[in-house]
């Protein structure tokens, strides 16, 4: 098997028993598993080694990969030593987290590729951000429980204090939604790092690097706001919040802007993972004195829906993973901040996959230009310019 072969138009198709994307049907499958499936139901612990593994771990190698997940969350000083420089300048978390997993490269002993390093960076990625979130608050980074969950130890490592188990379950179920999904460009990025030979360490921070953008993993805080700023509109004019979200979707699209939330590159359908963590927010917010901004978040969907299909014609722009993402972390108290870096959470176990697979069957991935420049151009010296 290789995992790179040209297409018939001469580009490259990289081949993956990871995760396969349908964006017609909107259908996403990861290890085999349909995510509706997968994602409610696993802990992000299963899904990291499935992706690594292919197959579902027994108990016996679920315990090994919880305590190896466990031992490899103590940050060396090094790294929090960074993370406080980084603090006292206010650099925002997605840069913090970048250097400090560039930063674990200070006490790597080998320049290994492997499932060790993977499950190394897996662990790391939340402690690192779980500190920053502190130090940025003044407060000191903890340590959470060997016992914890994944998830629930990420929380632990934001608040400091042990989360409620809807509220760990609720972020497992978006762990496990979003770690993998094909070749976007974050994934990409850190399989062409791969694909040179390079290093792990460098393909994840290069991945968090196209990560945060704001077309990327960059959306959900954005969405957040539009979100809040249609309903605080609403409450202060006494307009109905359909009336709002709609002046308020078209005068920003008339305006050239993009709503956040909505539109994706291979979903011409509605977006499965919308429908999965929507279906997660709901459970959260049900019965809580929050359930009313849940409802209000659909009726701004609905509106931005139907205005950019009514602006945007044959464009399909439906809802996005970013929108119910935003919902989804909100209710298990995250702050807006914290939304990308939380995609990076989860992703890094996608991409440490990829970086391994790509490391044992692929091949350089080298994307053919098509040059549309001059030619033929004549030297003329700089005084005759
Ligand atoms: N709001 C308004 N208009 C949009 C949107 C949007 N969210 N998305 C696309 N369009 C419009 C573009 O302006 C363009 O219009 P035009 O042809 O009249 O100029 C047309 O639709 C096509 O746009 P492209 O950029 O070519 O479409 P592409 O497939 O590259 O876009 C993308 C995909 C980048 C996700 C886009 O839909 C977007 O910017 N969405 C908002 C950001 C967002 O939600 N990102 C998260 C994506 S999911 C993820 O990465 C996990």
């Amino acid at each position: 098997m290789t995992a790179s072969s040209p297409s018939p138009d001469g580009g490259e198709v990289i081949e993956t028993r990871l995760s396969r994307v349908d964006g017609l049907a909107g259908e996403l499958v990861i290890g085999g598993y349909r995510v509706e499936e997968l994602a409610p139901q696993a802990t992000f612990e299963e899904v990291a080694f499935l992706l690594w593994q292919g197959r579902l771990p027994d108990a016996g190698e679920l315990e090994s990969l919880h305590s190896r997940l466990a031992a490899a969350r103590v940050l060396p000083e090094a790294s929090l030593e960074l993370l406080g420089r980084a603090a006292a300048s206010r650099m925002p978390v997605m840069d913090a987290l970048r250097l400090g997993v560039d930063s674990l490269g200070l006490t790597l002993t080998a320049d290994s590729a492997d499932e060790a390093l993977a499950a190394r960076l897996v662990a790391a990625t939340p402690a690192l951000v779980g500190a920053y979130w502190r130090l940025l608050q003044g407060e000191a980074p903890v340590v959470a429980p060997a016992d914890l969950s994944h998830a629930a130890a990420y929380l632990f490592q934001i608040f400091g204090s042990a989360p409620r188990p809807e509220a760990a379950r609720g972020l497992e179920t978006y762990l496990n939604t979003v770690v993998d999904h094909g070749l976007n460009a974050s994934t990409y990025t850190a399989r062409v790092i791969a694909s040179t030979r390079s290093d792990m360490v460098s393909a994840v921070v290069g991945a968090l690097g196209a990560l945060k953008g704001p077309l990327h993993g960059g959306a959900p805080g954005p969405a957040f706001d539009m979100v809040f700023d249609i309903i605080e509109k609403s409450n202060d004019s006494g307009r109905p919040l359909a009336d709002e979200a709609e002046a308020w979707v078209r005068q920003a699209v008339a305006a050239g802007e993009r709503i956040m939330g909505f539109g994706h590159r291979v979903y011409k359908v509605r977006d499965p993972r919308a429908d999965v963590l929507g279906a997660a927010a709901e459970r959260l917010y049900r019965g809580s004195d929050r359930q009313e901004f849940y409802r209000q978040a659909q009726t701004i969907e609905d509106v931005a829906v139907r205005v950019l299909g009514e602006m945007k014609p044959g464009r399909n722009l439906k809802t996005n993973v970013e929108f119910y993402t935003a919902l989804l972390l909100h209710g298990v108290g995250l702050p807006t901040e914290l939304f990308t870096p939380t995609f990076g959470v989860a992703r890094v176990a996608g991409w440490t996959a990829h970086i391994l697979e790509q490391m044992k069957f692929g091949r350089l991935i080298r994307p053919l230009e098509k040059y549309v420049g001059e030619g033929g151009r004549r030297w003329v010296p700089l005084a005759g310019r």
